[in-house]
């Protein structure tokens, strides 16, 4: 039986769709279970429900032989494992963005004495130090658009779908940094082991993705 991890949140409903769509699952009612691991004896299958930042944690230590997450959250847990697909849905962008009343333009007049307030460290620190910024980073769990409204911090790197929330607090952007979706994410010795089993699963997506 192979096990997949799933990414619970806003992610789960596209991600279920998408399975569906590939004939994986027969379902997409997992979403409303409690349960936190579903096995699917027919298709051979198990899931895992994780919380997103966990999905490359099962996948890496092999607990999981694939893994569906954004690739903002894959890029910054920084786990080996194998990236098998964009599955084009969860599409976003992640930004650099400021308050409105900010004197900011672009991200190359954050300086030392700037604080950029995220939740994701890791690649906040890599895409300033590829422009040659050197800022504080300051490291949330949620709500990352107050920063700038409390004082916390003269700029925010975050992910944007809508824009709605930016707009909604005041934010304009002014960088940059990547474009998110989901991806398959596969653990390094799975993928030698049950090569077949994961082909056939990566083939079916691949007919399916957007
Ligand atoms: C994400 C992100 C933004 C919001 C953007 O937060 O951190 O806050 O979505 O979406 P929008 O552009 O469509 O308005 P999430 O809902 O995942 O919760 P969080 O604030 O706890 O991270």
């Amino acid at each position: 039986m192979l096990t997949i991890a799933l990414p619970k949140g806003r992610l789960m409903d596209r991600v279920l769709h998408l399975l569906k769509k590939a004939e994986i699952i027969e379902t997409t009612g997992y979403a409303e279970s409690r349960k936190l691991i579903i096995e699917d004896p027919k298709a051979k299958l198990r899931y895992i429900l994780a919380k997103p930042t966990d999905v490359p944690t099962y996948v890496e230590h092999g607990v999981a032989d694939l893994g569906i997450v954004g690739k903002d959250v894959l890029r910054e847990s920084e786990r080996l494992v194998y990236e098998l697909l964009d599955l084009g849905v969860g599409k976003c962008r992640m930004i650099v963005a400021v308050s409105q009343q900010s004197n900011l333009i672009q991200i190359q007049e954050l300086g030392f004495s700037a604080k950029v307030a995220t939740k994701y460290p890791n690649i906040t620190t890599d895409f300033f130090r590829s422009h040659g910024i050197q800022s504080e980073i300051i490291e949330l769990n949620g709500s990352i658009e107050i920063a700038p409204i409390i004082g916390l911090a003269d700029a925010i790197v975050d992910i944007t779908e809508t824009g709605t929330t930016l707009k909604e607090n005041g934010l304009r952007i002014i960088g940059d940094v990547c474009s998110i979706s989901a991806r398959l994410i596969a653990n390094h010795a799975s993928y030698k082991l049950h090569y077949k089993e994961l082909q056939d699963i990566l083939e079916k997506l691949e007919e399916v993705c957007e």
